[in-house]
Formats: structure tokens, C-alpha cells, sequence
């Protein structure tokens, strides 16, 4: 690769013969070149002018050129300017490893042939542009890797921000029409009943035995209307809060499943935003239904922890247990798959631990804001 422009190199000797020498033959080759007498002031025109190269004698009457060298290798203005130390004197090994130790890119000892001089410093010049060259190609690089990781975490962000939303329009959904099923539904057919029971006089056994079987219809609709309407979404979440929620859903559980199931909690439990509620009820019901469907045991722990700064809930059973990493990289079920999910639209954590044998461990840590950073879960409020 040759340079558009001649290559520029920065000359520092204190001898003006060999000065006027060195310059000549390098400017005979085509370089411009620019002359210093001291280690300082070769250190101001490195700095000011970048050249490509620099010569660099080692003996100077005021910096010494292996320092001068160190300087110029230290400061990252000019970390990245090849210096090659060129010396008559100081030609040691111990002198040129000094040189090289200090960050020199190479070594000259003079006496040198003109050709082989300049046959060396064209070959810096290839291995600088080279370097120079690569540097920029690995700048772009980073560049674009930069970009496509702000891209990706861009659309990371969206689809976050989307999922967020469809649980809470899930959540909105179910609250309206649990409450719309308890509300209309239960009233309308509290109203019917009342009214079959004050008009409807039967006259003879037959139509007493309708009419009995009619109002024992009405009152089993009611039944299975207040029934989906608490699995929808039970009321006492948005009313009271996740732990009376939680021991109401224990308790029905345990009537359906025969499991009992423990609640250990800390002493003092406020309110916690509406969303963190939501996700704890469902993330704890959802590892329940698991334990009754896939365990085999006959009774688990919920425990509940409220710090300042985090929740952690933890569903465990003692059951037949199974490999925990399979089942979440089985893409068939999503129970897991949906407990995971819920917990990180939330910036938490979800921990499974299993093995066959030896029973199941959920863990979800969920942050909570800061006091004062919102508002209770109160009755009907958004999730
Ligand atoms: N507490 C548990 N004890 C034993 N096995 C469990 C337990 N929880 C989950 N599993 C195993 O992990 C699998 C995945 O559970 P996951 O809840 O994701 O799906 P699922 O319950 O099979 O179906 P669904 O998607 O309806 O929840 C289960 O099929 C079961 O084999
Ligand atoms: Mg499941």
C-alpha cells in the first residue's frame, strides 16, 4: 500500500551532520521531513504534527531518547505514532532492548547503508499503514456491532413494552368480565328468582315440584356464574390484596386437589402495586396447578417475603419432582414458560429447581418501586 501523500517523518538528532544526512537521503526518497535537535522539542512536533514516522536518536542533550520514546508511547495522543530509535552509540543489545521495552516498533544501529535505511523505513511504513488500516477496519466493526446491539435491544424493548401490555389487557379483560358476570349476571338472576318466588303460587304437587326444580336450577346457574367469575379473576385481589387472596385460593384448593398447602409470609404485608399483585397470584396459582397435575404430593409451601426493595415468592413441593432443564426447553407446555415470562416483564427473576426425586422449588423475586413511586392496588385499578 503507498502512500497518496509522502509519507511525513519526523526527524530527532542533536548532531546537524547526521541531521543534514538523514534528511537528505529520506527527502531524496521521496518523504518530507521534519528536523528536531531535542527530545523536547520532538515531543512537541510529534504532537503537533503526526507524522507517520519518527527517527528517534537515542542520545539527546535533554530528554533521553529511550524516555523521549516512553513519553511519546505513554500519552494517547501520540500512543500510536511508530518510533524507530536510530542510534550510532548506542548499540548494545542491552541499549536497543531498552529501547524496544520502552515501545520503540523497531531499532536502527547505524552505520547504515542509504538503500538499507530507506529499504527499512519503507517497510515500518507497510507495517504501520497495515496496523492503521486494521484499526480502522476494527473501528468500523465495533461501529456496526454497536449499532446492530442498540437495534436489537430496540426491538428487545418493544416487544417488552407490547407483551406488558397484552397481560394487562388480559388482566382488564378478565376483571371485566368476572365483574360483569358477578354484577349483571348475579343480580338478574337473584331478581328472577325473587320474582318466581313471589308471583308463581303452584296449585297442585306437579307444578310445586316444577317450580322447586326451577328455583334449584336458578341457584345452581348462580353457583357456576360466581364460580367462573372468581377463576376469572377473583375479587378479593383488587379488594383486599395477594395474601387474603392467596389463603381464599388455598383453601378452595385444598377442597378441590385434597392438597393442603402452607403459607409462610413475613409478619407485616401493605399493599404492592396492582401489577406485582397480579403476577405473584398468578405466577403462585399457576406453580399450584403443577404441583396438583405433575407432582404427586399431598402438600407444598408458599412463602412470601416483602422488603423494602424486592418480593420473593416461592412455591415448593416435595414430590416426584423432574429435570427442570428439559421441561423449560420444552417448548410444548407454558406453564413455566408463562411464570418466567411474567416475572421478567416485571425486571424479576424466576428460579426452577427440580431433579426426580427429589420435589420442586419455584423462586420469583420480584423489585418493588420505590415508596412513595405509586400507588396501592386499589379496587378496579389498572394492573
Ligand atoms: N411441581 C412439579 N412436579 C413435577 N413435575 C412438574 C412440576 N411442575 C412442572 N412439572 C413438569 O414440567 C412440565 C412442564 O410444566 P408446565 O407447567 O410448563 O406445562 P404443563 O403443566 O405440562 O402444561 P400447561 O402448559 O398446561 O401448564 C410438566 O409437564 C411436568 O412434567
Ligand atoms: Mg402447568
Amino acid at each position: 500500500m503507498e502512500h497518496a501523500v509522502p509519507a511525513r517523518i519526523l526527524l530527532v538528532d542533536d548532531n546537524p551532520v547526521v541531521l543534514f544526512k538523514v534528511a537528505h537521503v529520506l527527502s531524496g526518497a521521496g518523504y518530507t521531513v521534519i528536523e528536531a535537535k531535542t527530545g523536547s522539542e520532538g515531543l512537541a512536533l510529534a504532537r503537533s504534527e503526526h507524522p507517520d514516522l519518527i527517527l528517534l536518536d537515542v542520545r539527546l542533550p535533554d530528554i533521553n531518547g529511550i524516555e523521549v520514546c516512553r513519553r511519546l508511547k505513554a500519552s494517547p495522543e501520540t500512543s500510536r505514532l511508530f518510533v524507530v530509535m536510530l542510534s550510532e552509540k548506542e548499540t548494545s543489545a542491552e541499549s536497543q532492548a531498552g529501547g524496544l521495552e520502552a515501545g520503540a516498533d523497531s531499532y536502527i544501529a547505524r552505520p547504515i547503508e542509504n538503500r538499507e535505511l530507506i529499504a527499512r523505513i519503507q517497510a515500518m511504513l507497510r507495517i504501520q499503514q497495515a496496523e492503521s488500516a486494521l484499526r480502522v477496519a476494527q473501528a468500523e466493526l465495533e461501529h456496526r456491532v454497536a449499532e446492530r446491539t442498540a437495534e436489537l435491544s430496540q426491538a428487545n424493548a418493544a416487544l417488552r413494552a407490547m407483551s406488558l401490555r397484552l397481560v394487562e389487557v388480559q388482566e382488564k379483560e378478565r376483571r371485566f368480565v368476572a365483574h360483569e358476570l358477578h354484577d349483571q349476571l348475579g343480580q338478574t338472576l337473584t331478581g328472577l328468582k325473587l320474582v318466581l318466588e313471589m308471583s308463581l303460587k303452584p296449585t297442585n304437587p306437579a307444578q310445586a315440584e316444577s317450580f322447586a326444580e326451577a328455583l334449584r336450577l336458578i341457584d345452581d346457574l348462580m353457583e357456576r356464574i360466581r364460580r367462573l367469575s372468581v377463576d376469572l379473576r377473583p375479587h378479593m385481589l383488587d379488594d383486599l390484596g395477594l395474601v387474603p387472596a392467596l389463603e381464599w385460593h388455598f383453601r378452595r384448593f385444598g377442597k378441590q386437589t385434597g392438597i393442603q398447602v402452607q403459607l409462610k409470609r413475613t409478619a407485616t404485608f401493605n399493599r404492592l402495586p396492582a401489577p406485582i399483585e397480579t403476577a405473584a397470584y398468578r405466577i403462585v396459582q399457576e406453580a399450584l396447578t403443577n404441583v396438583a397435575r405433575h407432582s404427586g404430593a399431598k402438600e407444598a409451601d408458599v412463602r412470601l417475603w416483602a422488603g423494602d426493595e424486592r418480593l420473593r415468592v416461592q412455591v415448593q413441593d416435595r414430590g416426584k419432582g423432574f429435570h427442570a432443564e428439559q421441561a423449560l426447553a420444552a417448548r410444548n407446555s407454558t406453564g413455566l414458560a408463562g411464570m418466567r415470562e411474567r416475572a421478567e416483564l416485571l425486571g424479576g427473576e424466576f428460579t426452577l429447581e427440580s431433579s426426580p426425586g427429589s420435589g420442586t422449588l419455584i423462586t420469583v423475586e420480584l423489585p418493588l418501586p420505590a415508596t412513595g413511586e405509586w400507588e396501592p392496588a386499589l379496587s378496579g385499578a389498572g394492573i
